[in-house]
């Protein structure tokens, strides 16, 4: 399943940065970002499950690909439900494993995809992220 994303970009009003946020099929906004680096809580959880994980072994610091692919460019074509599938079974063979086993990782993986799809969309500007004030 493919949700068209509409990315309403951050305006300035006098200063103050408008919150960005990526709406999905549904109301529920995929994430929400101000100033590039503070986001909801839901995103926030993405990105501490992104940590715990260590996916930036292989994934690189701030997604932009290591021995794995920049995840950056990936999730502008990967759809989610091919994002949550690769991250299930994993490829083994070409070195990403699999973490269906890894309940971190399968209890947060909407929180993960909303995160990293804020990054690949150039709405989180940095790796590192802190919850909105
Ligand atoms: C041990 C190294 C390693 C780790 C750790 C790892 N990956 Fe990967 N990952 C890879 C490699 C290598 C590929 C490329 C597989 C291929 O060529 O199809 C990949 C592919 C992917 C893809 C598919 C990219 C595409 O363009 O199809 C996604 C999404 C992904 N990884 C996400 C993650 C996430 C999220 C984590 C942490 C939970 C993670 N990976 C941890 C090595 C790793």
């Amino acid at each position: 399943m493919t949700r068209a994303l509409i990315l309403s970009l951050a305006s300035l009003v006098a200063g103050a940065a408008l919150p960005a946020t990526a709406v999905s099929g549904d109301d529920k906004p995929l994430y929400t970002v101000v100033d590039g680096t503070q986001v909801d809580e839901a995103t926030y959880n993405g990105f501490k499950t992104w940590r715990a994980a260590a996916c930036d072994r292989c994934h690189g610091p701030n997604q932009e690909g290591m021995v794995g692919p920049s995840l950056i460019e990936s999730l502008k074509v990967l759809s989610k439900d091919d994002f949550k599938k690769t991250l299930a079974e994993g490829r083994m063979a070409k070195g990403m494993p699999a973490w269906n086993t890894n309940e971190k990782v399968m209890n947060n993986i909407d929180d993960l995809y909303a995160y990293l799809k804020g990054r690949s969309d150039g709405a989180i500007t940095q790796a590192k992220v802190s919850k909105i004030k």
